[in-house]
């Protein structure tokens, strides 16, 4: 609906400003090929706060892209604080490096390529640890990744999926697509989950109408 876009702009306009690192990161994300699949400026901000407010240093995310949710997270950690961020496809992985090296966040960055569920296998047998950790890859895997998670996730670490909602596709279709099935096993598997507590906000604006659940390790 152009009324969510127009306000989000005057969000964007009145709260975040103009930014021309990301900006730029969109223009070589665009330049590259890359589906325009990443968060809102102000989903962005949103991570970027909550990770503030978490006190992060440690932060995970699932599903790269050229790094723009990347960035708003990493410039939330403190000097010593730094991202691990999982990514599939190497095209995706080698634009979002060139984005860090732009943005002089490369060195608080560890992109690590290949199927996500066996990154988050390694990171476990690390024993690395996390305070955030932000889900936004292929759908179906989500129960999964989430389950993963807790491997990895200090006590009070908060967990946050992207596009849990999908235009109210996570109730209408039927027969669902993969996506929303995964969406389905997700909001099942965490209301099944005694080790988290969780809600989902639905959103409108330039990405339409979605959500994001987010849920506290107990
Ligand atoms: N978080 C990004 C957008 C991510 S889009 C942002 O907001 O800027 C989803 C990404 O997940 C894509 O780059 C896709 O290649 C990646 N992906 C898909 N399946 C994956 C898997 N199994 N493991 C890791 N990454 C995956
Ligand atoms: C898709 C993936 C996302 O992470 C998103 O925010 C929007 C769309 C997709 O795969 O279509
Ligand atoms: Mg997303």
């Amino acid at each position: 609906m152009q009324e969510w876009d127009g306000v989000d702009g005057y969000i964007v306009d009145k709260l975040l400003g103009d930014d021309r690192e990301l900006t730029e990161v969109l223009e070589a994300n665009a330049a590259a090929g890359l589906p325009a699949i990443d968060v809102s400026p102000a989903q962005g901000k949103l991570l970027h706060l909550l990770a503030r407010c978490m006190n992060a240093r440690r932060v995970l995310e699932v599903g790269t892209l050229g790094g723009y949710s990347t960035i708003w997270l990493v410039r939330a950690l403190p000097g010593d604080g730094h991202v691990v961020t999982l990514e599939l496809d190497p095209h995706h992985a080698e634009v979002a490096r060139a984005n860090f090296e732009r943005a002089r966040v490369n060195q608080k960055i560890d992109v690590r390529e290949g199927p996500a569920l066996k990154s988050l296998e390694d990171l476990a047998r690390e024993a690395q640890m996390f305070d955030l950790v932000f889900i936004d890859a292929d759908k179906q895997n989500n129960a999964r990744y989430v389950q993963a998670a807790l491997e990895v996730a200090r006590s009070g670490a908060l967990i946050i999926v992207d596009n849990v909602v999908r235009e109210g596709r996570v109730l209408d279709e039927r027969p669902p697509d993969p996506a929303t099935l995964g969406t389905r096993q997700l909001f099942d598997m965490i209301a099944a989950e005694p080790r988290l507590d969780a809600t989902a906000i639905q959103t409108v604006g330039v990405k339409k109408w979605d959500g994001f659940l987010m849920a506290i390790v107990k």
